[in-house]
């Protein structure tokens, strides 16, 4: 098992280990004293992975109920959070009770802003089963929900008392949300490890899949601690995002999924900086061979300036303008903030 201590406000523990949701009930139990324990998850993972959890946490003295919504990004509103607090209620949930988020980003997210909100924040556990949860969403404490006019606009800082990552639940998802996952998996390895690169290249992902996940983990944990509030070191996790949330927004939240949209944008925004000597020359190429090898998206139809005028009013955009991560090359990052007024300029368009 590796384990990788987070010291946040609130400090908590990382398990990665196979088979580990089969002792889920054990870990939660190291963390909590409550009596109640509700497993929130989607359509899609509660039948396979909800009855092995909630088997172990009975085990573990927890009475438990399960709340499952529709799966899918459209089902993370708001709506679905009034539910949920409506079967807490139900349920006799107490401030010391606990909230069990079993799924991917889209429940962790969404089980995290309940339990953030619910009698003003109770305790809840992250046991994410799709890769870009497992490597980015579990880990950090940031929750929230959709709102029609924009992704994760209503939300909270809440960290979970313990992560449980089991990489066996990955034999079940489904490969585009796996080559997802690996979009943001690349973005790790662009902007702080290029041994995590190099090995993408060299090997299969999915054949060193525990190593990938505990350098991402680790990559995020040491970001967070320095900067939890998102204040300044965070931003470099948003390498390819600036782009790739204009993307997603061009393509109206359908069509390309978020890690594809990321990896477009980093290989888009990496081609121009090399092209202006910012990044060393090789480093597009090297993303785009990455991409290519694990079936990630490698060009739009937008052009430049449709995703350049689309980054306006993007949510890390703050005062007079936006704060894009370069790479200098690969493994190496830094912040470079441009004003609104020279963005068009910058970009030539
Ligand atoms: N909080 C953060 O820091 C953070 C960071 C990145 C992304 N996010 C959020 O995460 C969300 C995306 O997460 P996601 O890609 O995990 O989406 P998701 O939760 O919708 O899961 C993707 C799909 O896989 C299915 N699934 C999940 N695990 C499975 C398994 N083991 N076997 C079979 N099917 C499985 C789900 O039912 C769903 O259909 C977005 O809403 C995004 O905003 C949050
Ligand atoms: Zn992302």
């Amino acid at each position: 098992m590796k384990t990788i201590e987070v010291k946040t406000g609130r400090s908590y523990n990382i398990y990665i280990e196979h088979g580990i949701i089969a002792e889920a009930g054990k870990y939660v139990r190291e963390v909590s004293k409550a009596v109640r324990a509700v497993i929130v998850s989607d359509s899609n993972v509660a039948p396979i992975y909800a009855g092995t959890v909630e088997k172990s946490l009975k085990e573990n003295g927890f009475e438990t109920s399960v709340f499952i919504f529709e799966a899918g990004e459209e089902r993370k509103r708001l709506a679905t959070i009034e539910k949920m607090y409506e079967h807490f209620f139900e349920h006799n949930i107490t401030r010391t009770d606990i909230i069990v988020a079993l799924g991917g980003g889209v429940t962790g997210d969404m089980a995290g802003f309940a339990a953030a909100s619910y009698l003003r924040g109770i305790n809840f556990v992250q046991i994410p089963t799709t890769l870009l949860s497992q490597v980015d969403s579990s880990v950090g404490g940031k929750t929230g929900v959709d709102l029609p006019t924009g992704k994760n606009l209503v939300g909270a800082f809440w960290q979970p008392s313990v992560v449980l990552i089991d990489p066996d639940t990955l034999d079940t998802l489904p490969q585009k949300f796996f080559n997802d996952g690996l979009g943001e998996v690349i973005k790790y390895g662009c902007i702080r490890s290029s041994a995590l690169f190099s090995r993408l290249e060299n090997e299969n992902a999915a054949d060193f899949i525990d190593d990938i996940i505990y350098e991402c983990v680790s990559i995020k944990r040491d970001v967070v601690e320095n900067d939890e509030r998102d204040t300044g070191e965070r931003a470099i996790l948003n390498f390819g995002h600036t782009f790739g949330h204009a993307l997603e927004k061009l393509n109206h939240y359908s069509v390309i999924t978020h890690g594809e949209a990321v990896s477009v944008g980093a290989l888009i925004l990496t081609k121009i900086t090399e092209g202006k000597g910012i990044t060393a020359s090789g480093a597009a190429g090297r993303i785009k061979g990455l991409l290519e090898k694990y079936g990630l998206p490698t060009s739009t139809q937008f052009s430049l300036g449709e995703i350049v005028s689309a980054t306006r009013g993007d949510k890390k955009s703050s005062g007079k303008g936006i704060n894009f991560i370069f790479l200098k090359d690969i493994g190496e990052c830094f912040i470079h903030r441009i004003n609104n007024d020279e963005i068009n300029e910058f970009f030539g368009v």
